[in-house]
């Protein structure tokens, strides 16, 4: 671990109604009453935002979304924006997470506009990048994600990125149990920092914190923690049951 404060944040993806989301908050903030040296979010759908945002309101756990579109408001009909997002009581925001990539299409391109649009509102953004299983095996690994680096957060300067922070999620990892080794993730987020030096400067990359993504638990928490450059994790199906995501919590 690092000097960096460290952040876990839950994305409870498409999982959830209202009153179960307000009740999981509810357990979860009296579970996390006491932890002060540790960032906590979680994103709830969209539809729990606001009904959630009343259970966490003045408590230890930030309220995060988990997708948002890039336009102010207008004609596009189903999609939510940074202020809306923000007039729900969020703080931050999930951007680019791979099922988004795969399944709704989303690009670096328009990863590079959700994370211009949260991040102009005040939101804290956690871009995520991640390789597929057939780019490791074919030792496309650091290529993909400097690319996704890269083009992810094209026209920033480094001034603009202090509400940023990366998620490395590799997609072999997330819901099958596979969790990278802690060295793997070690050698990736190394990577990442000076990736993100080349394309800013050494202090943003010294500063800006890195999370793991992709089968946490409690029960490796604390070794992927105890590798320099990891900050935090972004949990998915650890999160959804509030003692458990406390656990990981307090690692
Ligand atoms: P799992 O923790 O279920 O592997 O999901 C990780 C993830 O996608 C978090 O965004």
């Amino acid at each position: 671990m690092s000097n960096r404060r460290p952040l876990i944040a839950g994305n409870w993806k498409m999982y959830k109604t209202c009153e179960e989301s307000v009740e999981a908050a509810q357990k979860l903030t009296s579970l996390v009453d006491g932890v002060t040296d540790t960032d906590i979010m979680i994103a709830p759908t969209f539809t729990s935002l606001f009904s959630v945002y009343g259970v966490v309101k003045g408590s230890r756990v930030d309220l995060g979304a988990q997708n948002l579109y890039w336009e102010e408001e207008g004609a596009f009909t189903g999609e939510i924006s940074a202020g809306m997002l923000k007039s729900a009581g969020c703080s931050s925001v999930i951007i680019g997470h791979s099922e988004r990539r795969q399944y709704f299409g989303e690009t670096d391109e328009t990863v590079n506009k959700k994370i211009k649009a949260a991040l102009s509102c005040g939101l804290k953004t956690v871009f995520c990048i991640g390789e597929s299983e057939a780019q490791r095996d074919l030792n496309l690994t650091f290529s993909v994600l400097d690319k996704q680096v890269q083009t992810g957060l094209k026209d920033f300067v480094s001034d603009d990125l202090r509400d940023l922070v990366v998620a490395y999620e590799p997609i072999w990892a997330i819901g099958t149990g596979k969790t990278a080794t802690s060295e793997q993730a070690q050698e990736v987020h190394t990577f990442l920092r000076a990736s993100i030096a080349k394309q800013f400067d050494e202090p943003l990359a010294q500063s800006i914190r890195i999370l793991y993504g992709g089968s946490v638990k409690p029960g490796n928490i604390a070794e992927l923690m105890s590798m320099h450059d990891i900050d935090g994790a972004l949990v998915g199906g650890a999160s959804l049951d509030a003692e458990t995501f406390s656990q990981i919590v307090k690692f």
